[in-house]
């Protein structure tokens, strides 16, 4: 019998994108690059370390409520459906929703990076031998087609979670929701994963792991640039620094030049002085009405939400009109 095989399609979203972010990047002020830009094979794997780390509760929080809620979800998402899943990573995030789903036709995970994304989607099309998986290399924060499985559907649901959300800017958030709503119109519903503000205190342990595996991840941006780009970052001269925000809601991550230094990049030349930050990334912290408020206004009705029993994160379905 032949085996079930995953599909890839590979919207290469990055070849230029990453040189000309990171140039555009060096000569602003502040100086700044994307988070998107992490997730080279290191970085993904780094991240998957953070995941297991005793500090960053967010992925074992999230876990618990899918593992906990996954019969209600599914019943909420129905049966037949074809499941979208933006920024997917290892694959893992979904497979207690596939255990409970009823007879799902496809799944599309979309993903930047991808290192992983192939070997693990067959991993998955060989468990799931009735399930088609067309895995998608793209840079989900723009528009891009997922094609029409070859079975017919009764419905579409798309998955958001890890708190990715965080990592846009909230103008930016607003415009992925609308784009995930016209993609669900007519009763898709998306599953979004949201952390919660809470107490600094957690949130600052969160990103300076004792163990250093977050500064590792921020600095590996410098060895990516230095690879891809040509850059002579010393990485020795930059700390990690990650902060709570309390007025912007959000945990800031910079990397802090320990002195005055000129770094070149693709052939440019960029002076930074001493204490200066590259402002690496932002991770919002949300309160439940808030991120309904946003779903509202991108076209969802907030449907139900869940938490975990600490109450750190947030699970929402949210319906697409
Ligand atoms: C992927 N994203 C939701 C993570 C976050 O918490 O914002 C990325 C991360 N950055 C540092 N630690 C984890």
């Amino acid at each position: 019998m032949l085996q079930n095989a995953a599909r890839l399609v590979d919207l290469a979203p990055e070849v230029v994108s990453f040189r000309d972010a990171v140039l555009y990047g060096l000569a602003r002020t502040p100086k700044s690059i994307p988070p998107m830009y992490f997730y080279d094979a290191k970085g993904s794997a780094l991240f998957e370390a953070i995941c297991r780390l005793p500090e960053y509760y967010p992925t074992r929080a999230e876990t618990a409520i899918l593992q906990r809620h996954a019969s209600d979800i599914a019943g909420r998402i129905g049966p037949a459906a074809h499941l979208i899943e933006y920024g997917s990573g290892g694959l893992q995030k979904v497979r207690p929703l596939l255990v409970a789903l009823e007879a799902p036709v496809a799944y599309a995970p979309v993903d930047i990076s991808a290192e992983h994304l192939e070997a693990a989607a067959q991993r998955l099309a060989t468990e799931y031998p009735a399930l088609e998986v067309t895995a998608i290399v793209a840079d989900y924060s723009r528009p891009f087609s997922v094609p029409t499985p070859q079975r017919p559907a009764r419905t579409r649901a798309a998955l958001f979670l890890g708190s990715t959300i965080g990592n846009f800017a909230p103008d930016e958030a607003l415009s992925f929701l609308r784009q995930a709503a016209r993609r669900l119109a007519g009763g898709g519903c998306l599953l979004l994963g949201a952390d919660l503000r809470k107490d600094p205190a957690r949130l600052h342990a969160a990103y300076n792991d004792a163990a250093g595996v977050t500064a590792e991840f921020n600095l590996n941006l410098l060895t990516r640039i230095n690879r891809e780009l040509g850059g002579s970052f010393d990485l020795a001269a930059f700390a990690h620094y990650a902060f709570y925000n309390p007025g912007l809601s959000r945990i800031e991550m910079h990397l802090i030049s320990r002195r005055a230094q000129r770094v070149s990049v693709a052939g440019r030349s960029f002076c930074f002085s001493e204490g200066e930050s590259l402002h690496t990334e932002n991770s919002y912290k949300f309160t439940v009405e808030g991120m309904q408020d946003v779903a509202r206004r991108a076209g969802f009705e907030p449907e139900d939400v869940w938490f975990d029993e600490e109450r750190l994160f947030s699970l929402h379905l949210l319906r697409a009109a």
